[in-house]
């Protein structure tokens, strides 16, 4: 079965410009198919970019970035901001340097990286919608691991859906992160998790 996470270079190409608006920023990305983004903004990340709090935080790694909406949007809100973009899936990649490009952000990058394979800085905050097709190992990798990528006082948000185990991985998480609910809209979990060692 074919994934939108998985490097497939037979499929026909049909790039297309999406633009957005979040509160008062507006933003456009590419999408094409073979990607997740294919369909436009998923719901889930309008909810998570609507809620997010980037107060105070400067550095930012975007975890699973598809075609780069979730950064795309954070290099938008302020120059001072450093983005980095990270996917599994190189067309994904190459869509989200094309966005940012379209977007005239001096101040985001995106690379291919499988989980944190390649990387070796630490953040403010790390943002993920996950990939729940990749499974539940992926998932908690990314989460559990991400404690390692982040200054002192980081946070990593992410969005899950309730009925994909959103409440299994607060409770699986638990004792390595304090885990707020900051919303919940229409079965879309927003978290924020702070690892607790840095409280
Ligand atoms: C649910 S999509 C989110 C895309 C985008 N951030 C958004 O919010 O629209 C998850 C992304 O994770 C990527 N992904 C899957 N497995 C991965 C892995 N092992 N390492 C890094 N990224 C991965 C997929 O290619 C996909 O683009």
């Amino acid at each position: 079965m074919e994934h939108y996470f998985t490097n497939n270079k037979n499929l026909k190409e049909n790039t297309k410009k999406v633009d957005v608006k979040i509160k008062d920023t507006l933003f456009s990305f590419y999408t094409d198919n073979g990607v997740f983004n294919k369909k436009g903004l998923d719901y889930g990340t309008r909810v998570l970019l609507e809620n997010i709090n980037l107060k105070d935080k400067k550095s930012f790694l975007d975890v699973g970035c598809g075609c780069g909406p979730i950064g795309i949007y954070i290099a938008k809100q302020s120059e001072n901001y450093s983005v980095d973009m990270i996917d599994i899936n190189e067309k994904a990649v190459n869509l989200t340097n094309k966005g940012i490009k379209l977007n005239r952000l001096n101040n985001a990058k995106s690379f291919i990286s499988n989980v944190y394979e390649n990387i070796d800085s630490k953040y403010d905050m790390i943002i993920t919608n996950p990939p729940i097709h990749a499974g539940k190992k992926v998932i908690y990798d990314i989460i559990s691991s991400a404690k390692k990528y982040l200054n002192n006082n980081g946070e990593i948000w992410l969005v899950i859906r309730k009925d994909q185990g959103a409440k299994s991985l607060i409770k699986d998480m638990s004792d390595i992160y304090n885990i707020d609910i900051i919303k919940k809209d229409n079965g879309f979990y927003i978290l924020q998790a702070k690892p607790i060692d840095t409280i």
